[in-house]
């Protein structure tokens, strides 16, 4: 990890410490279990999730962390290592609703809540400590991260024979319906999902997917966090969400489709006219137009053109920016000095956008001066530090081992 092109200590916790800290807290006795979920960075496929697209996330070696122990009562005690400041968080399962002050407990409860609405309930308590090493307000998926671990642990301590497709859909479900974010389905998908070095090629119309290598030979995929996060993230995803099903039901007068990614480009422009607003015009044009994109960069990926790939990550990018309106200054900033950078195969904005973080393809030697030119050039404009990390691609969520 690097900041603002010097190297940056890891602070990676190793789980030993984690098991340490959880006796501490909960005292040492009984079955203490280690798990594991993955944060997310998606390639290309952006805002077309929940029209019924394609995305390209994959997994990250960065994730959150869970020591759990089962608990004969139905008290629940949650502890974040990230907000040890908070201490232990006394909670109990007759406490199952969404408050404010519940703060990130809400998205453990959501899970919890989730599994009864999905026909399991969960009869006992349990102690949980939590530590993440995904940046805060990154954009890389801390929350789905976190929705997942809470559904992989439960699913394991209970015996609720999910799949690992389920705990996916369950943390979206929970994310909806009890946190408020109308999110679609790749975030929960890539954390439960990964592969290590692969991609996901996921249709979300279906749910079917397929994993690409993405191991490039000589580039490395380089996300560079912004460091920013503005206000009123979830409320301008959610009216995008609204916008582009507004343009879907004006489409459906006209043309018989049952999500945005079923149009070709050509079909969307036979038809635009039925939306009515030039804006949705614009949103729709985007969700069709990225879905397509996706399609044909998986393609270039698979026979090698890394060359066509970065060009539809610009395109990409320059779709979020002026057809989506999901970009910001600072992120734009970042993709101006990446692309004028030799050596860069493509850079875009990522994830859910108005802040967080850029992903880039860089080829193996150009790799110092991308660090060096756009940490410098982003400090200069936006008096603001970037953080770069290489991108290992790791597997999904899952246990780890037993603690001694
Ligand atoms: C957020 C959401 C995802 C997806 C992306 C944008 O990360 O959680 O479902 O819509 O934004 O591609």
């Amino acid at each position: 990890m690097t900041k603002g092109g010097k190297p940056m200590k890891s602070n990676t916790m190793q789980t030993e410490e984690l098991v340490k800290k959880f006796k501490e807290l909960f005292g040492g006795e009984g079955k203490i279990l280690c798990y594991f979920s993955p944060g997310r960075v998606n390639l290309i496929g952006e805002h077309t999730d929940y029209n019924g697209g394609h995305v390209f996330p994959c997994a990250l070696t960065l994730g959150t962390y869970g020591i759990v122990r089962k608990r004969q009562d139905n008290k629940i005690r949650f502890y974040s290592h990230n907000f040890s400041g908070l201490g232990v968080i006394d909670t109990s399962l007759d406490d199952i609703v969404y408050s404010q002050a519940a703060g990130w407990t809400n998205y453990p409860k959501g899970i919890i809540w989730a599994f009864a609405e999905k026909g399991h309930p969960i009869d006992s308590g349990f102690d949980l400590l939590i530590y993440g090493n995904i940046p805060n307000g990154s954009g890389l998926s801390s929350s789905a991260s976190l929705e997942v671990l809470m559904g992989t642990i439960l699913n394991d301590m209970f015996q609720c024979g999910f799949s690992m497709i389920d705990l996916a859909c369950i943390g979206q479900y929970s994310e909806n319906n009890f946190n408020g974010m109308n999110c679609g389905i790749m975030d929960q998908f890539a954390v439960a999902m990964g592969k290590k070095d692969c991609a996901i090629f996921l249709d979300t119309s279906d749910l079917s997917y397929d994993y690409a290598s993405v191991k490039l030979e000589d580039a490395k995929i380089v996300i560079t966090n912004s460091k920013v996060k503005h206000n009123l993230v979830d409320s301008a995803y959610n009216q995008r969400r609204n916008e582009s099903e507004t343009a879907l039901a004006e489409l459906q007068t006209v043309v018989d489709i049952k999500g945005l990614g079923d149009l070709t480009e050509e079909e969307f422009e036979a038809h635009k006219d039925a939306i009515k607003d030039p804006v949705r015009q614009k949103r729709a044009r985007h969700a069709v137009y990225e879905n397509q994109r996706t399609i044909k960069a998986v393609e270039a990926l698979k026979s090698n053109d890394v060359e066509t790939f970065g060009k539809l990550m610009n395109a990409s990018h320059i779709s979020l920016r002026d057809d989506y309106e999901v970009s910001c200054e600072e992120i734009d900033v970042l993709v101006d000095l990446a692309w004028s950078v030799p050596g860069v195969i493509g850079s875009r904005i990522t994830g859910g956008g108005f802040g967080g973080c850029t992903v880039s393809i860089v080829k193996n030697d150009a790799v110092d001066t991308f660090v060096e030119t756009v940490g410098k050039g982003y400090k200069e404009k936006t008096e603001h530090e970037a953080e770069f990390y290489i991108v290992d691609i790791g597997d999904g969520a899952g246990f780890l081992k037993e603690a001694n």
